[in-house]
Formats: structure tokens, sequence, C-alpha cells
């Protein structure tokens, strides 16, 4: 098959990493790709949101797949786009990828359909808004309604807090993202993080993960895209997972069908377990990042034939994927600064030596020079990720491998998985 794969982080990273490995794979090209993804395919300098370019470039390598990683994809209508064109594509619509592009379509969603979720309103007046904290006990949760790269949510402990976050997401900080906001009632319980995959009618639970959204250890400052996830993810019992295929995953693939654009791809629902059982946090239309970067080290099955039924209509026809019976841990090492102000252009060595089979190197924002200087590009920069037996062993090799890349421009978080370990002392 040929392939071309839409993206350029850790999560598209790891997608490559996996469908280059498969035995169906005759052509894989990555657009925009990064450094990292040069040894899994070929790179074209073409833009996630270039809607017609992508057309054009699967197009001319005859893809028979085409693999959508990141939600600007989603939103700019490349799979409307594709299906139009006659090309297979693994990615929601962009009437279905609302799911994810606003956050007060899914609210609406959600009541439409009867999906658990918590008390909501949607401003676009920042007085409004203010003095609509008065429906909610703090702390209050306040989200741009728009595509915000994980950043637009703030969890203001108290009023004064909140009231500067609604000034911040309506007066510009997010563009058109922040043109509404949302204010959510907080729910208390454990987040995870659980994948469905859909080809049209047909559903399937595809892994789990559970996420660390703040940039510093203990839980402490402002959210981020993702510093770190684990998998298995110890919050989905049995019991939980069916719960949230039942209660969540299959009525948003058939609310969605019914209101015109049935999905195709993967629909990664973040949910509270509370103590009233699960409520949708939010939905995102693609694999999460870096969610999906533990999920491919557990996917024992191969990737591209899930990939391809989502596309074809023809997921019926396969059995759930095999995981191994292993731990994975991801360690994102991101900028100083980030997720305000990354510093750009630092220096990284020793992030490409050969860390052992149990440890891979996911590049998500970096460059290369013509001397092959490997330089941080963006915020999150490299995902060190980890298997093992345990979690402790995962862990442990995750940050040994970490402290044998010099990266003074870095910074990590040092707790990662700090639930899963705790359930397993
Ligand atoms: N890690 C969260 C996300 O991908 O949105």
């Amino acid at each position: 098959m040929n392939i071309l794969l839409v993206g350029s982080g850790g999560r598209e990273h790891a997608l490559a990493w996996k469908i280059a490995a498969s035995p169906l794979l005759a052509r894989l090209v990555i657009a925009p790709g990064n450094p990292g993804m040069a040894a899994q395919g070929e790179l074209r300098p073409i833009k996630p949101t270039d809607v017609p370019a992508l057309v054009a470039l699967a197009e001319e390598i005859r893809a028979d797949l085409v693999v959508i990683g990141p939600e600007t994809s989603v939103e700019a209508g490349l799979a409307d786009a594709l299906a139009e064109a006659g090309i297979p594509c693994f990615g929601p619509t962009a009437f279905a990828g609302q799911l994810e592009s606003s956050k007060a379509f899914t609210k609406g969603f959600c009541d439409r359909h009867g999906l658990p979720t918590g008390a909501y309103a949607v401003f676009d007046d920042a007085g409004a808004a203010k003095a609509g904290l008065s429906q909610f006990q703090p702390p209050y949760v306040i989200k741009a309604d728009g595509l915000a790269a994980g950043k637009g949510v703030v969890i203001a402990q108290d009023r004064a807090a909140a009231e500067a976050a609604i000034d911040d997401a309506l007066g510009g900080r997010f563009g058109a993202a922040g043109s509404r906001v949302v204010i959510e009632e907080f729910l208390e319980g454990e987040i995870g993080s659980l994948f469905a995959l859909c080809d049209g009618s047909t559903a399937m639970v595809f892994g789990a993960a559970q996420d660390h959204k703040r940039a510093f250890d203990g839980e402490q400052g402002p959210n981020t895209g993702g510093m770190g996830t684990y998998s298995p993810a110890p919050v989905f019992t049995p019991e939980l997972v069916d719960e949230v295929r039942s209660q969540l995953a299959e009525p948003a693939f058939d609310g969605i069908a019914d209101e015109g654009a049935p999905y195709r791809g993967v629909l990664f629902v973040e949910l509270m377990a509370t103590a009233d059982g699960p409520k949708l946090v939010e939905f995102n239309t693609r694999f999460g990042d870096p969610e999906c970067q533990v999920l491919m080290l557990r996917l024992e099955s191969d990737l591209v034939p899930y990939l391809e039924a989502c596309a074809n209509g023809t997921l019926g026809h396969l059995s759930p994927p095999v995981w191994r019976d292993e731990a994975a841990i991801c360690v994102v090492l991101a900028a100083k600064g980030y997720p305000d102000k990354p510093e750009v252009g630092t220096v990284i060595k020793g992030a490409e030596q050969d860390f052992g089979p149990d440890v891979v190197i996911f590049h998500a924002g970096t460059s290369r020079d013509a001397d092959g200087t490997l330089r941080a590009s963006g915020g999150r920069v490299l995902n060190v990720c980890a298997r093992g037996e345990t979690f402790v062993e995962a862990r442990e090799r995750a940050y040994a491998a970490i402290a044998r890349i010099d990266w003074p421009g870095g910074f990590h978080r040092t707790d990662i998985g700090w639930r899963a370990l705790a359930r397993e002392a």
C-alpha cells in the first residue's frame, strides 16, 4: 500500500514508526513530517492545513490511504476533499470534527444525544461570562471554544482568576478559537482517555491511556498539550471501559451519523471517572499526543489494517487489536518556557543514540541543520518512550535514557506515571 501520513508531531512520528513496520506498506510519504520521521518515510514540506496540496500529493503518489494526524487537518476539511477525490481517508469530516473544534458544539451535542457530561454555559461576551460564573462553584473551568493546542483550558481557583481567564480568552489570545468561551462544572474524579475507532457504522475500542496536562511536577503549573502519558491506564477497569463505550463512544458515533456525518477515524474520549459514572470532559477527533505514543509502543497487531478498515467501512471484519502485556510510558521533553514562550533554536545532543530495544525516542518539535545538528523548533520537542514488564521498569528505562540526552534548553516532569506507580507499589 502507498500511504500518505499528515502531520509533524510526536503523535505522527509514533504512527509513522508503527506504519513503517507493517508488511502491507509499499511506500510511506509524510507531509510535512519532522527530522526524526525521515527514518520511516519520504518527507514533503506541505502544511497540514493546505488541503489542495495534500490532495494533489495523495493523487501523485497514488495513495491507497491517507492518515490524518492533527486536528487542524480535520478542521480544514481534508477528509471531505479526499472523499470528493475518491481517496480513502482515516480521519473524520470537518462537520464531525466539530466534536473537537467547537466545545460549544460538543456540549450541545451531548444534550441532544444524552451523553453524560458536566453542566455548562456558553458566552461570547466577557461581561455576561463573568456574571455567568455565579451559576458555578469554584474551581471554575474556562475553555476557549475552538482549537488551542491543549492550551485553551484554565482551571481557576477563584473568581478573580476566572475573570482574568475569561478576559484572556475573549481578548484574542487564541485568535478565532477564543471568540466564545465555555464555562463548565468542575468534575471530581480521575481522568482517563479511551480511544475508539469507527468506520462510519461499526465501532471498536482501541486502547486507553492517562496523561499529565500540567507543565510541572505534582500537577502544578499551566495546562499544556500533555507532558507525559502511560498505558495501560489503571483507572480503566473492564467495567469502566464498557460504560465509556456504551455511554459515550457509541452514542457519539450514532449521534454524529444521525446529524449527517458518519464518523471514520479515531475518537479520543477524555472522561472523568466520577462517583456518578463516567462523564465527558472532551472529545478529540484524532489520536492523542502524547497518548498515541504509548499506544503504539504497546500495540502488537499491525496498525495498517485498522486504519484502512476505518476508511473503507470494513472494521467489522477485524478482531479487536492485540496489546503487549507490558507497561509503556512517555515523558515529554519540552523547550524551556513552554507552554507560554518556548525558547527555540537550542541544540540537542545525544537524542539519536541506540537506547536499546525497549526505548524509542519520537521527535515532535525538532529541526535539523545541514550539518546534522538537531535543534528545538517548538514547545514539545522530544518524546522519550519506554516499555517494561512493570511501570517501575518502564519508568526507569525512560528516565535513564533522558539522563543520556544533553539538552540544557529543555525541561521535563520527573513524576510521569505517578498514579500507576502508586497502584503498582
Ligand atoms: N494529550 C491531549 C491531546 O492530545 O489533546
